[in-house]
């Protein structure tokens, strides 16, 4: 007469969908119910990965066989915080993991910041991705250069994007506004701004070679940065000595015939800068929008990761008319209830166990911080998985009492006049898109509103 545990899980990225595998994987009797903001599934997997890197989003087809599961319900269209509350939800559920990513973005904190032409990666990223919320974002691409700050691969996918052949991208499931904002853009040359060394990037090398051959881009570096890399080499570990190798060879090796050929007919341009941190966003006359960026110069303090950056007092200005800021993505608190630490902007947890709330887990970005790529958050999340499960075992989380889960659920989201989407309401919208990217050549057409969204899956 036991009754099976009840676990939910608020978020449906990876982090959502690798725990409620691992848990059902580890125990025949748990029943997960996921619940979703959105009414499409999946997170950054749909709204951050970049267009043209669709094997990244092969994970797709294993969280949906999860959701298949008669174990597995998926609650779309449901914003835990506002529709219900981790409070509601702590009490239908034995166990509630959060794996609601990190939704925000770390600022600079300069003068300037909000200008026009001055965007968060985050809001760029989800602007080509198709991501509801940043579909008004309209970026300005009419000027020559824009700068990007920060070296991470997030930085990396949108120079790539800016600097694409329009051919490459429109075979991939970027949306129809961003296609024909970049077919209209001016942006010949994008620099990718770091505030430390080339030893201290935080992209890998896959990407920086796709960056060196992206067909009609020619690199732009800055030889006097790569002083004494050389040397450095040897004592590096194996896959950053392959990256600053590469690099390195980018910018001081003198190419090829043909190479230079290539490099001398190409009309964009790309280039890291090293040892800049940005002080100031400048306005045009008007003030009314970006033309330019002061960059601090600065010198390393230490070597290797560890290295810190310090100013030297020197500063340089840059004329561009994009800035996109790349610095980091940020965990939100979604429930003043948490225990949340706002400088390093995660969830307080001991080995995914929210610290001080008995049956509440955390997992993915809101656990770790916004770093790692989703073999990382796969791996936090099976953690996480196994201390739930751990506890369940052991007794130390009560499972015997009967707990209505998403019945009661369902009845509160009703009388709050919310609808969920389910599982096969989303595969609805997934037809949908598929098709109507066949009809242009394209993998997928993504639905760009919620309102469209819910009038597909309700049809
Ligand atoms: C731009 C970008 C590109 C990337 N590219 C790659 C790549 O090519 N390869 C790779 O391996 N990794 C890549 N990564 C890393 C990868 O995306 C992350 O490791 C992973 O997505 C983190 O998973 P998560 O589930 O913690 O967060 P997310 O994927 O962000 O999922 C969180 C989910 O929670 C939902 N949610 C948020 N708030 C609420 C709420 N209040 N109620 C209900 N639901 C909510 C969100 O809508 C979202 O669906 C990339 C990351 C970024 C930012
Ligand atoms: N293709 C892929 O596999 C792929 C694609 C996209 C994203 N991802 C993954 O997703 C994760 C997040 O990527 P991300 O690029 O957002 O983050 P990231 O890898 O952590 O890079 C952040 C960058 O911002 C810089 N930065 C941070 N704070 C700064 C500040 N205050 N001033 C100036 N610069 C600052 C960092 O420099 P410092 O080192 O000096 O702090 C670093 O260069 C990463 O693990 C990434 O690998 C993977
Ligand atoms: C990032 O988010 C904050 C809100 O926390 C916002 O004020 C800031 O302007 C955003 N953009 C950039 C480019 O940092
Ligand atoms: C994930 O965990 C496995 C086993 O512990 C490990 O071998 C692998 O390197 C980890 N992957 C990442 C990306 O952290």
């Amino acid at each position: 007469q036991r009754c099976s545990p009840k676990v939910c899980i608020v978020g449906s990225g990876p982090a959502g969908f690798y725990t409620a595998q691992q848990l059902i994987k580890a125990r025949q009797d748990v029943e997960v119910d996921i619940y979703e903001r959105l009414p499409v599934p999946f997170g950054l997997v749909r709204f951050g990965v970049a267009p043209d890197h669709p094997e990244v989003k092969n994970v797709i087809n294993t969280f949906t066989q999860t959701a298949r599961q008669s174990r597995c319900s998926f609650y779309g269209n449901v914003d835990v915080g506002t529709d219900v509350s981790v409070e509601e939800l702590r009490q239908a559920y034995h166990a509630v993991v959060l794996s609601y990513g990190a939704e925000g973005n770390r600022t600079m904190g300069v003068p300037g910041e909000d200008l026009a032409g001055v965007h968060a990666a985050k809001d760029f990223v989800g602007w080509y991705n198709g991501l509801p919320s940043c579909r008004q974002l309209r970026p300005d691409l009419s000027s020559e250069t824009a700068v990007i700050l920060g070296q991470g691969n997030v930085a990396l996918d949108v120079a790539r994007v800016l600097l694409s052949p329009l051919d490459i991208l429109k075979m991939t499931d970027i949306t129809q506004p961003a296609l024909e904002a970049l077919a209209e853009s001016q942006v010949r040359r994008v620099l990718i701004v770091g505030r430390r060394g080339p030893v201290q990037v935080a992209c890998t090398v896959k990407e920086v070679r796709e960056m060196v051959n992206l067909p009609n881009a020619r690199p732009e570096m800055v030889g006097a940065d790569f002083e004494g890399v050389a040397e450095a080499l040897k004592d590096l570990p194996r896959p950053r000595k392959r990256l600053t190798e590469l690099m390195l060879k980018t910018a001081l090796e003198v190419p090829g015939e043909k190479e230079q050929q290539r490099r001398s007919e190409a009309s964009h341009a790309w280039g890291f800068r090293f040892f800049r941190s940005p002080v100031e966003i400048l306005a045009d006359p008007e003030r009314s929008r970006t033309a330019g960026i002061r960059l601090a110069v600065n010198r390393l303090e230490g070597s290797g990761e560890g290295a810190r950056a310090v100013l030297t007092g020197e500063v340089e200005d840059v004329t561009c008319g994009l800035v996109i800021s790349s610095i980091g993505y940020k965990s939100l608190p979604i429930d003043p209830s948490l225990p949340f630490d706002s400088r390093k902007a995660i969830v307080l947890n001991n080995m995914g166990r929210v610290q001080r709330a008995a049956g509440l887990y955390c997992s993915g970005w809101l656990k770790t911080g916004p770093t790692g790529v989703i073999a990382t958050t796969m791996n936090n999340s099976f953690d996480t998985a196994r201390s739930l499960v751990e506890d369940m075992d052991l007794g130390t989380l009560d499972v015997s009492v009967v707990k209505p889960g998403s019945q009661s659920v369902a009845a509160l989201l009703e009388k709050r006049g919310v609808k969920p989407v389910t599982f096969s309401d989303w595969e609805k919208i997934d037809r949908v898109e598929l098709s109507r990217g066949e009809a242009v050549g394209k993998p997928r057409e993504k639905l760009l509103t919620v309102e469209e969204m819910l009038q597909v899956a309700r049809s």
